[in-house]
């Protein structure tokens, strides 16, 4: 039973890592901290080693509990004798320990686990994204912080790097990821002063901080050190030694992942899930249970909703919907007519919307005057649709499938709201092929528009259908499972 918050892990013995790391998974609930005990002090590669391992094998053995591994407690055996003090259960390798056993004070005599002849670097600097801290983000800011005397330059990516990444609308904001990364190295290794900044080019302070040693990079990133040292010499800076780590890799993988870990497979995993919860809908009867369905032009809003139909959602397509309100006898028609002149009425008394779309596409305000006339039309066919579907079909769950529905107001009309996103570029690539559209003319279907991360910014769940078909199903049937379970269809089954 994992009834223990908090558990500190002595490893003296790395071939007993797997054993050890079990049975913490199984007591501790939390937050699991690591010290690597050898037996004389060693030189960093050593150390660099046991990083690696014992967070490799966390992945494996304690995917569900935050396992950092202490710099601090190498450095000085103070630091470990007050973590010892500060948590709820020792472990030694495959023991539990009484936290103050003969055989734990025996471990803690001991200057430092760093061999005396290592170069420590008064300051030291290292750069990144530092999006959702995995594994291969906590093994660089260890191997930085256990290298550091005085302190450590963190630079952090600022949004204008992020553009080129995958599924940039989902990377966390720069002051999330600022926070997230100070509470980790504070956590570690409490010993170095730490100033995590902002950068907007590659280089960051690197550029401008004379007083550098040592940079810390990964072998992805190895060519940027040799060009950081380029710059320091043009400005008579002194060069910095430059540490390259192995980057981590991880067994299976998903072709449409990267095969190591990293942030953007993160940011994959996110896809299908409830990332942020819904506002509370107390207006909204209980049922149906409704989920607006949002996303840009192209993104395969379409698509997602037939894969939620063939689950057992009723759909409502609300550009379809917009087609028949233009219809004479409808009251839009009308109204679109009282504003817009009967000039609108072609040979068959329909309304031309070509000749509409001609008036309102050059002109925002009679947009807006038109959408202040469709909306609300379109929202009651909506409303009478989502009852039938309910009261006739027995529908507890309808997706309304709206491309407008953040610019019209109708997030109140809604139990949660999710998106589909894809690249811009990838869209007007879609909407050329598709389309028969020019380029110019794709650009200018996206412009009129909401951004990705405006709806991401609205969004309970994110899907993307940029990856194969398998990959777009799979995100739905895990959206669409974990829905049920919330809404307590305790079988699995509507
Ligand atoms: C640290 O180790 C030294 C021996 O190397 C010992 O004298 C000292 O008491 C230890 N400090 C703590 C806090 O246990
Ligand atoms: C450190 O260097 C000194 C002088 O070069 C040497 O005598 C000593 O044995 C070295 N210590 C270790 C642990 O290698
Ligand atoms: C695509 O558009 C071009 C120019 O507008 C036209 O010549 C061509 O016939 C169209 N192709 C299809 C398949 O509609």
């Amino acid at each position: 039973m994992a009834n223990f918050n908090k558990g500190l892990l002595i490893i003296t013995c790395l071939s007993k890592l797997s054993a050890s790391l079990t049975l913490a998974s199984k007591k501790i609930a939390h937050h699991l901290y690591i010290h690597y005990h050898p037996k004389e002090p060693q030189k960093y590669e050593k150390f660099s080693k046991a990083l690696s391992s014992i967070y490799s094998c966390s992945i494996e053995m304690c995917g569900n509990i935050d396992v950092r591994v202490l710099i601090s407690t190498m450095k000085t055996n103070a630091s470990l004798m007050s973590r010892i003090k500060n948590v709820d259960l020792v472990f030694v390798d495959d023991q539990i320990e009484n936290s103050l056993s003969d055989k734990t004070l025996s471990i803690i005599q001991f200057e430092s686990l760093l061999d005396e002849n290592e170069t420590r670097y008064n300051n030291v600097v290292l750069g990144g994204t530092f999006d959702r801290l995995h594994v291969g983000h906590k093994i660089l800011l260890s191997e930085a912080a256990l290298r550091a005397k005085q302190r450590l330059v963190v630079g952090v990516t600022d949004v204008n790097m992020i553009t080129s990444k995958k599924l940039p609308e989902l990377v966390l904001p720069l002051e999330k990821r600022i926070d997230d990364v100070k509470e980790f190295l504070n956590d570690v290794d409490n010993t170095i002063k730490y100033e995590v900044v902002p950068i907007q080019d590659p280089f960051g302070p690197t550029a401008s901080d004379p007083n550098l040693d040592l940079i810390v990079v990964s072998d992805e990133t190895l060519k940027g050190g040799y060009k950081v040292n380029e710059i320091r010499k043009e400005k008579n800076f002194r060069e910095l030694e430059i540490y390259s780590i192995p980057l981590v890799e991880i067994k299976e993988v998903l072709k449409e992942k990267e095969n190591k870990v990293s942030s953007s497979n993160q940011r994959m995993d996110i896809l299908g899930t409830q990332f942020k919860e819904p506002q509370p809908r107390p207006d909204l009867p209980q049922w149906p249970y409704i989920i607006g369905l949002i996303g840009g032009i192209a993104s395969g809003k379409s698509k997602m909703s037939e894969r939620f139909m063939k689950m057992g959602a009723g759909i409502i397509d609300c550009d379809k919907l917009a087609h028949s309100i233009y219809e004479p006898g409808e009251e839009c028609y009308y109204e679109i007519i009282k504003e817009f002149g009967e000039d609108l009425i072609d040979v068959n008394g329909r309304i031309d919307r070509k000749k509409l779309g001609a008036i309102v596409f050059s002109d925002k305000n009679k947009l807006q005057q038109l959408n202040q006339i469709v909306w609300p039309n379109l929202l009651k066919k909506a409303k009478n649709k989502i009852n039938e579907l309910y009261e006739k079909e027995k529908r507890k769950i309808v997706i309304l499938e709206a491309a407008v529905l953040i610019q019209a107001g109708w997030e109140k009309e809604c139990h949660e709201i999710w998106s589909m996103i894809i690249p811009p570029e990838v869209a007007i690539k879609r909407l050329m092929e598709r389309n028969n559209l020019t380029e110019v003319e794709a650009k200018a279907r996206l412009a009129s528009q909401v951004d990705n991360s405006v709806v991401v910014s609205h969004s309970n769940v994110v899907f993307s259908s940029l990856w194969s078909y398998e990959y777009s199903q799979a995100q739905a049937e895990k959206a669409w499972s974990e829905l049920l379970k919330r809404l307590n269809f305790l079988s699995g089954k509507i």
